[in-house]
Protein backbone atom coordinates (compact mmCIF):
# COMPACT_ATOMS: atom_id res chain seq x y z
CA UNK A 1 0.00 0.00 0.00
CA UNK A 2 0.82 3.52 -0.85
CA UNK A 3 0.32 6.72 1.14
CA UNK A 4 0.16 10.19 0.04
CA UNK A 5 -1.12 13.44 1.84
CA UNK A 6 -2.56 16.01 -0.82
CA UNK A 7 -4.60 18.72 -0.18
CA UNK A 8 -7.63 19.69 -2.78
CA UNK A 9 -11.03 19.62 -3.67
CA UNK A 10 -13.50 16.52 -3.32
CA UNK A 11 -15.08 17.14 -6.63
CA UNK A 12 -11.59 17.01 -8.20
CA UNK A 13 -10.29 14.05 -7.28
CA UNK A 14 -10.03 11.83 -10.64
CA UNK A 15 -9.61 8.07 -8.31
CA UNK A 16 -11.15 5.06 -7.65
CA UNK A 17 -12.94 5.98 -4.53
CA UNK A 18 -13.44 9.41 -2.20
CA UNK A 19 -14.47 9.26 1.20
CA UNK A 20 -16.06 11.95 2.94
CA UNK A 21 -17.81 12.18 6.46
CA UNK A 22 -21.41 12.01 7.81
CA UNK A 23 -22.71 13.28 10.74
CA UNK A 24 -25.47 11.19 12.58
CA UNK A 25 -28.81 13.09 12.02
CA UNK A 26 -27.79 12.92 8.57
CA UNK A 27 -25.64 16.11 8.27
CA UNK A 28 -22.78 16.56 5.83
CA UNK A 29 -19.04 17.43 6.69
CA UNK A 30 -17.46 19.99 4.95
CA UNK A 31 -16.43 17.99 2.07
CA UNK A 32 -19.83 15.77 1.92
CA UNK A 33 -21.54 18.86 1.28
CA UNK A 34 -19.27 19.88 -1.38
CA UNK A 35 -19.80 16.46 -2.80
CA UNK A 36 -23.96 17.38 -2.31
CA UNK A 37 -23.71 20.49 -3.97
CA UNK A 38 -21.90 19.35 -7.33
CA UNK A 39 -24.04 16.55 -7.61
CA UNK A 40 -27.00 18.30 -7.37
CA UNK A 41 -27.94 16.73 -3.59
CA UNK A 42 -27.25 13.23 -4.25
CA UNK A 43 -25.97 12.66 -1.10
CA UNK A 44 -29.31 14.72 0.51
CA UNK A 45 -30.98 12.27 -1.21
CA UNK A 46 -29.53 8.87 -0.43
CA UNK A 47 -29.89 10.64 3.06
CA UNK A 48 -33.28 10.93 2.95
CA UNK A 49 -33.90 7.81 1.22
CA UNK A 50 -33.11 6.08 5.15
CA UNK A 51 -29.48 4.25 3.55
CA UNK A 52 -27.10 6.70 5.67
CA UNK A 53 -27.75 8.39 8.60
CA UNK A 54 -24.40 9.13 9.99
CA UNK A 55 -24.35 6.30 12.73
CA UNK A 56 -20.83 6.12 13.69
CA UNK A 57 -18.89 3.28 11.61
CA UNK A 58 -21.57 3.16 8.97
CA UNK A 59 -20.61 3.24 5.52
CA UNK A 60 -22.16 3.02 1.85
CA UNK A 61 -20.09 3.24 -1.10
CA UNK A 62 -22.19 5.60 -4.02
CA UNK A 63 -22.06 5.06 -7.80
CA UNK A 64 -21.91 7.01 -11.25
CA UNK A 65 -22.75 10.64 -9.21
CA UNK A 66 -22.99 13.26 -11.84
CA UNK A 67 -20.00 16.30 -12.28
CA UNK A 68 -17.35 14.20 -10.08
CA UNK A 69 -14.42 12.70 -11.02
CA UNK A 70 -14.02 9.44 -8.91
CA UNK A 71 -16.04 6.48 -9.88
CA UNK A 72 -17.08 6.13 -5.97
CA UNK A 73 -18.23 8.71 -3.38
CA UNK A 74 -17.84 6.38 -0.19
CA UNK A 75 -19.85 7.83 2.71
CA UNK A 76 -18.88 7.16 6.44
CA UNK A 77 -20.78 7.54 9.37
CA UNK A 78 -19.01 9.58 12.21
CA UNK A 79 -21.86 9.75 14.81
CA UNK A 80 -22.43 12.57 16.22
CA UNK A 81 -20.74 15.99 15.36
CA UNK A 82 -20.26 16.95 19.24
CA UNK A 83 -19.11 13.90 20.05
CA UNK A 84 -16.76 12.91 17.25
CA UNK A 85 -13.79 12.31 19.72
CA UNK A 86 -10.70 10.60 19.68
CA UNK A 87 -12.10 7.42 19.86
CA UNK A 88 -14.69 7.89 17.32
CA UNK A 89 -11.96 9.58 14.77
CA UNK A 90 -10.12 5.94 14.96
CA UNK A 91 -13.56 3.99 14.61
CA UNK A 92 -14.47 5.95 11.15
CA UNK A 93 -10.81 5.72 10.05
CA UNK A 94 -10.82 1.88 10.98
CA UNK A 95 -14.34 1.16 9.35
CA UNK A 96 -13.28 3.74 6.12
CA UNK A 97 -10.16 1.04 5.95
CA UNK A 98 -12.20 -2.43 6.17
CA UNK A 99 -14.66 -0.71 3.49
CA UNK A 100 -12.19 0.47 1.15
CA UNK A 101 -10.75 -3.13 1.57
CA UNK A 102 -13.67 -4.34 -0.60
CA UNK A 103 -14.43 -2.12 -3.34
CA UNK A 104 -12.67 -2.49 -6.79
CA UNK A 105 -11.34 0.71 -6.89
CA UNK A 106 -7.07 0.88 -6.70
CA UNK A 107 -6.99 4.50 -5.17
CA UNK A 108 -9.17 6.60 -2.92
CA UNK A 109 -9.09 10.18 -1.62
CA UNK A 110 -9.97 10.31 2.18
CA UNK A 111 -11.08 13.43 3.83
CA UNK A 112 -12.05 12.20 7.06
CA UNK A 113 -8.61 13.52 7.93
CA UNK A 114 -10.34 17.10 7.76
CA UNK A 115 -12.75 16.67 9.99
CA UNK A 116 -12.10 18.40 14.01
CA UNK A 117 -11.18 16.30 16.25
CA UNK A 118 -10.90 18.28 19.73
CA UNK A 119 -6.93 19.55 20.22
CA UNK A 120 -5.67 17.16 17.39
CA UNK A 121 -3.46 18.34 14.82
CA UNK A 122 -3.59 17.53 11.29
CA UNK A 123 -0.46 15.57 11.51
CA UNK A 124 -2.19 13.10 14.15
CA UNK A 125 -5.26 12.66 12.00
CA UNK A 126 -2.95 11.61 9.30
CA UNK A 127 -1.22 9.11 11.60
CA UNK A 128 -4.14 7.91 13.06
CA UNK A 129 -6.10 7.31 9.89
CA UNK A 130 -2.56 5.77 8.31
CA UNK A 131 -2.23 3.20 11.62
CA UNK A 132 -5.83 2.42 12.00
CA UNK A 133 -5.35 1.45 8.02
CA UNK A 134 -2.04 -0.74 8.31
CA UNK A 135 -3.76 -2.70 11.29
CA UNK A 136 -6.98 -3.20 9.03
CA UNK A 137 -4.58 -4.74 6.44
CA UNK A 138 -2.50 -6.85 8.32
CA UNK A 139 -3.47 -10.33 7.32
CA UNK A 140 -1.55 -13.39 8.82
CA UNK A 141 -1.16 -15.99 6.14
CA UNK A 142 1.65 -17.50 6.49
CA UNK A 143 0.49 -20.39 8.10
CA UNK A 144 -2.07 -21.43 5.54
CA UNK A 145 -1.21 -23.99 2.84
CA UNK A 146 0.71 -23.59 -0.21
CA UNK A 147 -2.78 -23.72 -2.31
CA UNK A 148 -4.54 -21.27 -0.12
CA UNK A 149 -1.88 -18.88 -0.21
CA UNK A 150 -1.87 -19.35 -4.12
CA UNK A 151 -5.96 -18.46 -4.38
CA UNK A 152 -5.84 -15.88 -1.95
CA UNK A 153 -6.29 -12.56 -3.83
CA UNK A 154 -5.27 -9.50 -2.49
CA UNK A 155 -7.70 -6.54 -2.20
CA UNK A 156 -7.52 -3.93 -5.07
CA UNK A 157 -7.12 -0.96 -3.04
CA UNK A 158 -3.01 0.00 -3.73
CA UNK A 159 -2.70 4.40 -2.83
CA UNK A 160 -4.91 5.55 -0.24
CA UNK A 161 -4.43 9.53 -0.09
CA UNK A 162 -5.25 11.62 2.79
CA UNK A 163 -6.84 15.12 2.39
CA UNK A 164 -5.45 18.11 5.26
CA UNK A 165 -7.77 21.40 4.82
CA UNK A 166 -4.67 23.88 3.29
CA UNK A 167 -1.42 23.59 1.74
CA UNK A 168 0.47 24.88 4.76
CA UNK A 169 -1.13 21.46 6.76
CA UNK A 170 1.38 19.33 4.26
CA UNK A 171 4.27 19.24 6.28
CA UNK A 172 2.46 17.74 9.32
CA UNK A 173 0.45 15.73 7.62
CA UNK A 174 3.58 14.04 6.09
CA UNK A 175 5.40 13.96 9.20
CA UNK A 176 2.21 11.91 10.62
CA UNK A 177 2.38 9.73 8.11
CA UNK A 178 5.85 8.85 8.12
CA UNK A 179 5.94 8.25 12.11
CA UNK A 180 2.74 6.05 11.16
CA UNK A 181 4.40 3.64 8.80
CA UNK A 182 7.70 3.36 10.85
CA UNK A 183 5.55 2.69 13.46
CA UNK A 184 3.02 0.29 11.65
CA UNK A 185 5.80 -1.55 10.43
CA UNK A 186 6.81 -2.63 13.98
CA UNK A 187 3.34 -2.96 14.77
CA UNK A 188 2.85 -5.70 12.12
CA UNK A 189 6.24 -7.85 13.00
CA UNK A 190 5.24 -7.84 16.33
CA UNK A 191 1.66 -9.14 15.69
CA UNK A 192 3.33 -11.90 13.02
CA UNK A 193 5.67 -12.98 15.90
CA UNK A 194 2.74 -13.15 18.23
CA UNK A 195 0.48 -14.93 15.95
CA UNK A 196 2.87 -17.51 14.71
CA UNK A 197 2.32 -21.08 17.06
CA UNK A 198 5.08 -22.45 19.35
CA UNK A 199 6.16 -24.75 17.28
CA UNK A 200 7.77 -22.63 14.55
CA UNK A 201 8.11 -19.60 17.15
CA UNK A 202 10.53 -21.01 19.39
CA UNK A 203 13.25 -19.12 21.65
CA UNK A 204 15.74 -20.55 19.28
CA UNK A 205 13.33 -18.51 16.04
CA UNK A 206 13.53 -15.53 18.05
CA UNK A 207 16.95 -15.35 17.99
CA UNK A 208 16.72 -15.68 14.06
CA UNK A 209 14.61 -13.11 13.81
CA UNK A 210 16.89 -10.81 15.91
CA UNK A 211 19.62 -11.56 13.72
CA UNK A 212 16.81 -11.34 10.48
CA UNK A 213 17.04 -7.76 11.78
CA UNK A 214 20.69 -7.15 12.22
CA UNK A 215 20.84 -7.75 8.51
CA UNK A 216 17.87 -5.90 7.57
CA UNK A 217 19.46 -2.56 9.17
CA UNK A 218 23.10 -2.70 9.49
CA UNK A 219 22.96 -0.49 12.66
CA UNK A 220 20.98 -2.64 14.43
CA UNK A 221 23.45 -4.78 16.34
CA UNK A 222 22.10 -8.53 18.13
CA UNK A 223 24.07 -11.06 20.05
CA UNK A 224 22.37 -14.09 22.02
CA UNK A 225 23.45 -15.34 25.34
CA UNK A 226 23.17 -19.41 25.50
CA UNK A 227 22.26 -21.46 28.47
CA UNK A 228 26.01 -21.87 28.97
CA UNK A 229 26.56 -18.35 29.39
CA UNK A 230 23.31 -17.74 31.46
CA UNK A 231 25.11 -20.63 34.19
CA UNK A 232 28.32 -18.87 34.10
CA UNK A 233 26.25 -15.57 35.31
CA UNK A 234 24.22 -17.28 37.41
CA UNK A 235 20.62 -16.90 35.84
CA UNK A 236 19.55 -19.85 38.04
CA UNK A 237 15.79 -18.18 37.79
CA UNK A 238 15.79 -17.86 33.85
CA UNK A 239 17.24 -21.60 33.37
CA UNK A 240 14.71 -23.36 36.10
CA UNK A 241 11.68 -22.43 34.10
CA UNK A 242 13.77 -23.42 30.78
CA UNK A 243 15.05 -26.66 32.30
CA UNK A 244 11.55 -28.08 32.06
CA UNK A 245 11.35 -27.25 28.31
CA UNK A 246 13.65 -29.24 25.23
CA UNK A 247 14.07 -25.75 23.27
CA UNK A 248 17.08 -24.01 24.81
CA UNK A 249 16.27 -20.24 26.50
CA UNK A 250 18.16 -17.39 24.67
CA UNK A 251 18.46 -13.82 26.09
CA UNK A 252 18.47 -12.07 22.83
CA UNK A 253 19.97 -8.63 23.18
CA UNK A 254 19.68 -5.86 20.04
CA UNK A 255 21.20 -2.86 20.67
CA UNK A 256 20.66 0.16 17.92
CA UNK A 257 23.04 3.23 19.64
CA UNK A 258 21.93 5.85 16.78
CA UNK A 259 21.80 8.77 19.18
CA UNK A 260 24.39 11.07 20.30
CA UNK A 261 27.76 9.69 21.64
CA UNK A 262 27.49 9.22 25.43
CA UNK A 263 24.01 9.39 26.01
CA UNK A 264 22.54 6.90 28.57
CA UNK A 265 20.47 3.99 26.38
CA UNK A 266 16.70 3.20 27.20
CA UNK A 267 16.29 -0.26 26.95
CA UNK A 268 13.10 -2.17 26.61
CA UNK A 269 13.04 -5.81 27.94
CA UNK A 270 10.35 -7.96 26.91
CA UNK A 271 8.50 -11.20 28.33
CA UNK A 272 9.15 -13.85 25.61
CA UNK A 273 7.68 -16.78 26.63
CA UNK A 274 7.03 -18.90 23.50
CA UNK A 275 4.71 -21.49 25.14
CA UNK A 276 3.26 -21.38 28.90
CA UNK A 277 1.50 -24.33 29.88
CA UNK A 278 1.86 -23.49 32.91
CA UNK A 279 5.03 -26.24 34.03
CA UNK A 280 3.61 -28.64 36.85
CA UNK A 281 1.20 -26.31 38.24
CA UNK A 282 -0.14 -26.79 34.58
CA UNK A 283 -3.07 -24.56 33.40
CA UNK A 284 -6.94 -25.64 32.31
CA UNK A 285 -6.91 -26.42 29.11
CA UNK A 286 -9.66 -24.47 27.87
CA UNK A 287 -7.87 -21.66 25.85
CA UNK A 288 -4.44 -22.77 26.56
CA UNK A 289 -3.54 -22.20 22.89
CA UNK A 290 -3.45 -18.83 23.13
CA UNK A 291 -0.49 -19.06 25.69
CA UNK A 292 1.59 -18.98 22.31
CA UNK A 293 0.73 -15.17 22.86
CA UNK A 294 2.85 -15.54 25.90
CA UNK A 295 5.94 -13.66 24.44
CA UNK A 296 4.02 -10.78 23.39
CA UNK A 297 6.23 -8.04 25.43
CA UNK A 298 8.94 -9.91 23.76
CA UNK A 299 7.35 -9.53 20.55
CA UNK A 300 6.76 -5.68 21.41
CA UNK A 301 10.67 -5.17 22.05
CA UNK A 302 11.25 -6.69 18.36
CA UNK A 303 8.56 -3.86 17.09
CA UNK A 304 9.71 -1.12 18.55
CA UNK A 305 13.54 -1.85 17.22
CA UNK A 306 12.13 -2.73 14.21
CA UNK A 307 10.39 0.68 14.13
CA UNK A 308 13.34 3.00 15.93
CA UNK A 309 15.29 1.58 12.94
CA UNK A 310 13.03 2.01 9.77
CA UNK A 311 12.70 5.32 11.34
CA UNK A 312 16.44 6.05 11.94
CA UNK A 313 15.34 7.50 15.25
CA UNK A 314 18.04 9.53 16.67
CA UNK A 315 18.42 7.65 20.09
CA UNK A 316 20.25 5.02 22.08
CA UNK A 317 17.82 1.78 22.20
CA UNK A 318 18.66 -1.51 24.18
CA UNK A 319 15.92 -4.28 23.60
CA UNK A 320 16.63 -7.45 25.49
CA UNK A 321 13.96 -10.72 25.29
CA UNK A 322 14.66 -13.37 27.82
CA UNK A 323 12.77 -16.33 25.98
CA UNK A 324 11.98 -19.55 26.94
CA UNK A 325 9.08 -22.48 26.89
CA UNK A 326 7.00 -23.60 30.63
CA UNK A 327 6.75 -27.01 30.38
CA UNK A 328 5.81 -29.55 32.55
CA UNK A 329 8.68 -32.59 32.73
CA UNK A 330 10.95 -34.26 35.15
CA UNK A 331 13.26 -31.76 35.16
CA UNK A 332 10.69 -28.73 35.93
CA UNK A 333 10.51 -26.54 38.20
CA UNK A 334 8.23 -27.92 41.01
CA UNK A 335 6.33 -25.95 44.02
CA UNK A 336 8.18 -25.54 46.72
CA UNK A 337 11.68 -25.56 44.55
CA UNK A 338 13.96 -22.77 45.90
CA UNK A 339 16.85 -21.57 42.81
CA UNK A 340 19.11 -18.70 43.24
CA UNK A 341 18.79 -15.81 40.84
CA UNK A 342 21.72 -13.67 39.07
CA UNK A 343 21.00 -10.87 42.02
CA UNK A 344 21.78 -13.31 44.80
CA UNK A 345 18.18 -13.43 45.58
CA UNK A 346 16.73 -16.71 46.28
CA UNK A 347 13.24 -17.40 45.25
CA UNK A 348 10.60 -19.95 46.58
CA UNK A 349 8.92 -21.27 43.03
CA UNK A 350 4.93 -21.90 45.41
CA UNK A 351 3.60 -21.72 41.73
CA UNK A 352 5.64 -23.03 38.68
CA UNK A 353 2.71 -20.88 35.81
CA UNK A 354 4.26 -17.43 37.97
CA UNK A 355 7.16 -18.04 35.47
CA UNK A 356 7.11 -14.71 33.82
CA UNK A 357 8.70 -12.74 36.74
CA UNK A 358 11.21 -15.93 37.04
CA UNK A 359 12.81 -15.52 33.79
CA UNK A 360 12.60 -11.42 33.56
CA UNK A 361 14.15 -10.85 37.00
CA UNK A 362 17.56 -12.40 35.76
CA UNK A 363 17.19 -10.41 32.69
CA UNK A 364 16.62 -7.16 34.49
CA UNK A 365 19.33 -7.69 36.91
CA UNK A 366 21.64 -8.26 33.45
CA UNK A 367 20.42 -5.43 32.01
CA UNK A 368 21.13 -3.20 35.57
CA UNK A 369 25.24 -4.78 35.06
CA UNK A 370 25.68 -4.03 31.69
CA UNK A 371 23.80 -0.64 30.87
CA UNK A 372 24.15 2.39 32.51
CA UNK A 373 20.36 3.10 31.18
CA UNK A 374 18.35 6.22 31.32
CA UNK A 375 15.29 4.52 31.78
CA UNK A 376 14.44 0.91 32.02
CA UNK A 377 10.78 -0.66 30.48
CA UNK A 378 9.44 -3.86 30.43
CA UNK A 379 6.44 -5.12 28.82
CA UNK A 380 5.19 -9.13 30.09
CA UNK A 381 1.52 -10.62 29.21
CA UNK A 382 2.60 -11.30 33.13
CA UNK A 383 -1.08 -11.90 35.01
CA UNK A 384 -4.40 -13.19 34.32
CA UNK A 385 -5.24 -10.46 36.88
CA UNK A 386 -4.50 -7.47 35.11
CA UNK A 387 -6.89 -8.96 32.87
CA UNK A 388 -9.84 -8.81 35.09
CA UNK A 389 -8.49 -5.37 36.36
CA UNK A 390 -8.04 -3.89 32.89
CA UNK A 391 -9.45 -5.54 30.32
CA UNK A 392 -8.72 -5.02 26.92
CA UNK A 393 -8.40 -1.00 27.17
CA UNK A 394 -5.74 -0.48 29.00
CA UNK A 395 -2.40 -2.12 29.68
CA UNK A 396 -1.22 -1.79 33.56
CA UNK A 397 1.46 0.48 34.36
CA UNK A 398 3.85 0.42 37.49
CA UNK A 399 6.66 2.61 37.75
CA UNK A 400 9.52 3.89 40.57
CA UNK A 401 9.40 6.77 38.75
CA UNK A 402 6.35 9.35 38.26
CA UNK A 403 8.01 11.26 35.76
CA UNK A 404 8.45 8.12 33.48
CA UNK A 405 5.34 6.83 34.59
CA UNK A 406 3.65 10.18 33.30
CA UNK A 407 5.84 9.98 29.70
CA UNK A 408 4.73 6.83 29.22
CA UNK A 409 0.81 7.03 29.98
CA UNK A 410 1.08 10.32 28.18
CA UNK A 411 2.35 8.37 24.92
CA UNK A 412 0.06 5.83 24.97
CA UNK A 413 -3.12 8.32 25.27
CA UNK A 414 -1.34 9.97 21.95
CA UNK A 415 -0.91 7.51 19.97
CA UNK A 416 -4.15 5.42 21.40
CA UNK A 417 -2.78 2.42 23.09
CA UNK A 418 -3.58 3.06 26.39
CA UNK A 419 -1.93 2.19 29.68
CA UNK A 420 -3.35 2.80 33.20
CA UNK A 421 -1.17 3.29 36.41
CA UNK A 422 -1.40 0.80 39.23
CA UNK A 423 0.14 1.67 42.56
CA UNK A 424 3.62 -0.18 43.52
CA UNK A 425 3.57 0.13 47.13
CA UNK A 426 5.46 -1.43 50.00
CA UNK A 427 2.40 -2.63 51.57
CA UNK A 428 2.27 -4.98 48.77
CA UNK A 429 6.15 -6.60 49.44
CA UNK A 430 4.50 -8.34 52.38
CA UNK A 431 2.54 -10.63 50.39
CA UNK A 432 5.43 -12.05 48.74
CA UNK A 433 7.48 -13.59 52.01
CA UNK A 434 8.75 -16.53 52.21
CA UNK A 435 9.67 -19.09 54.49
CA UNK A 436 12.34 -20.54 53.46
CA UNK A 437 13.75 -17.97 50.68
CA UNK A 438 13.88 -14.44 50.35
CA UNK A 439 10.82 -14.04 48.62
CA UNK A 440 8.01 -16.04 47.08
CA UNK A 441 7.04 -16.05 43.03
CA UNK A 442 3.57 -15.64 44.11
CA UNK A 443 1.51 -13.38 46.37
CA UNK A 444 -1.97 -14.93 47.67
CA UNK A 445 -5.31 -14.34 46.19
CA UNK A 446 -5.30 -10.91 46.23
CA UNK A 447 -3.49 -7.78 44.46
CA UNK A 448 -2.32 -10.32 41.59
CA UNK A 449 -0.87 -8.31 39.01
CA UNK A 450 0.84 -5.77 41.66
CA UNK A 451 2.39 -8.58 43.46
CA UNK A 452 3.93 -9.31 40.14
CA UNK A 453 4.89 -5.98 39.81
CA UNK A 454 6.20 -5.90 42.76
CA UNK A 455 8.34 -8.97 42.64
CA UNK A 456 10.10 -7.27 39.77
CA UNK A 457 10.67 -4.53 41.80
CA UNK A 458 13.21 -6.25 44.31
CA UNK A 459 15.22 -6.45 41.03
CA UNK A 460 15.13 -2.44 39.57
CA UNK A 461 15.14 -0.99 42.95
CA UNK A 462 18.51 1.02 41.64
CA UNK A 463 16.86 2.11 38.24
CA UNK A 464 14.12 4.30 36.50
CA UNK A 465 11.98 1.64 35.83
CA UNK A 466 8.60 0.87 34.46
CA UNK A 467 6.66 -2.40 33.85
CA UNK A 468 3.86 -2.62 31.27
CA UNK A 469 1.45 -5.87 32.07
CA UNK A 470 0.00 -6.63 28.46
CA UNK A 471 -1.64 -10.00 29.61
CA UNK A 472 -5.35 -8.05 28.10
CA UNK A 473 -4.06 -5.78 25.35
CA UNK A 474 -1.44 -8.25 23.54
CA UNK A 475 -3.89 -10.13 21.75
CA UNK A 476 -7.96 -10.63 21.26
CA UNK A 477 -9.61 -14.02 22.03
CA UNK A 478 -13.07 -15.66 20.40
CA UNK A 479 -13.89 -14.65 16.82
CA UNK A 480 -11.10 -12.24 16.06
CA UNK A 481 -8.42 -14.20 17.65
CA UNK A 482 -5.16 -12.69 16.97
CA UNK A 483 -2.68 -10.31 18.24
CA UNK A 484 -2.61 -6.39 18.48
CA UNK A 485 0.93 -5.56 18.05
CA UNK A 486 0.29 -3.64 21.07
CA UNK A 487 2.09 -1.99 23.25
CA UNK A 488 4.79 -1.00 20.10
CA UNK A 489 2.75 1.96 19.31
CA UNK A 490 3.02 3.54 22.95
CA UNK A 491 6.75 2.80 23.00
CA UNK A 492 7.31 4.43 19.66
CA UNK A 493 5.81 7.53 20.99
CA UNK A 494 7.42 7.66 23.97
CA UNK A 495 10.44 7.66 21.89
CA UNK A 496 9.54 10.33 19.85
CA UNK A 497 8.00 12.29 22.62
CA UNK A 498 11.83 11.47 24.57
CA UNK A 499 13.31 13.03 21.49
CA UNK A 500 11.80 15.77 20.57
CA UNK A 501 11.97 17.19 24.33
CA UNK A 502 15.62 16.02 24.18
CA UNK A 503 16.21 18.41 20.81
CA UNK A 504 13.45 21.17 21.47
N1 LIG B 1 1.32 -15.86 31.07
C1 LIG B 1 0.55 -15.97 32.26
C2 LIG B 1 -0.39 -14.79 32.46
C3 LIG B 1 -1.62 -14.78 31.62
C4 LIG B 1 -2.65 -15.67 31.85
C5 LIG B 1 -1.76 -13.82 30.66
C6 LIG B 1 -3.79 -15.61 31.08
C7 LIG B 1 -2.92 -13.75 29.90
C8 LIG B 1 -3.93 -14.65 30.10
C9 LIG B 1 1.49 -16.02 33.46
O1 LIG B 1 2.68 -16.71 33.26
C10 LIG B 1 0.75 -16.73 34.52
O2 LIG B 1 0.46 -17.89 34.35
N2 LIG B 1 0.45 -16.04 35.61
C11 LIG B 1 -0.30 -16.60 36.66
C12 LIG B 1 0.28 -16.10 37.94
C13 LIG B 1 -0.28 -16.79 39.17
C14 LIG B 1 0.16 -18.23 39.20
C15 LIG B 1 0.19 -16.05 40.39
C16 LIG B 1 -1.75 -16.16 36.52
O3 LIG B 1 -2.00 -15.01 36.15
O4 LIG B 1 -2.63 -16.99 36.71
MN1 LIG C 1 2.45 -18.77 33.57
ZN1 LIG D 1 3.38 -16.77 31.35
Amino acid sequence: MEYFVKSGSPEKQRVGCVVVGIFDRRKTSDAAGIVDHTTGGAIGSVMRRGDMDGKLGTTLVLHNLPNVFADRIMLVGCGKERDFDERAYRKAATATAKALKAIGGKDAVCYLSELNVRGRSHGWKVKQATLATEAVLYNFTECRGKNAQANAEPPSIERITFDVPRRSDLPAGEKGLDEALGIAQGVAFARRLGDLPGNICTPTFLAGEAGGLATQFPKLKTRVLEEAEMEKLGMGALLSVSRGSREPAKLIVMEFMNGPKGEKPTVFVGKGLTFDAGGISIKASAKMDEMKYDMCGGASVFGAMRAAAELDLPINLVGVVPSSENLPDGAANKPGDIVTSMSGITIEVLNTDAEGRLILCDALTWVGENYDADVVVDMATLTGACVVALGAPASGLFSNSSPLARALSNAGDEIGDRAWEMPLWEEYQDLLKSPFADVANIGGPTAGSITAASFLHRFTRKQKWAHLDVAGTAWQSGGNKGATGRPVGLLVQYLLDKIAKRDS
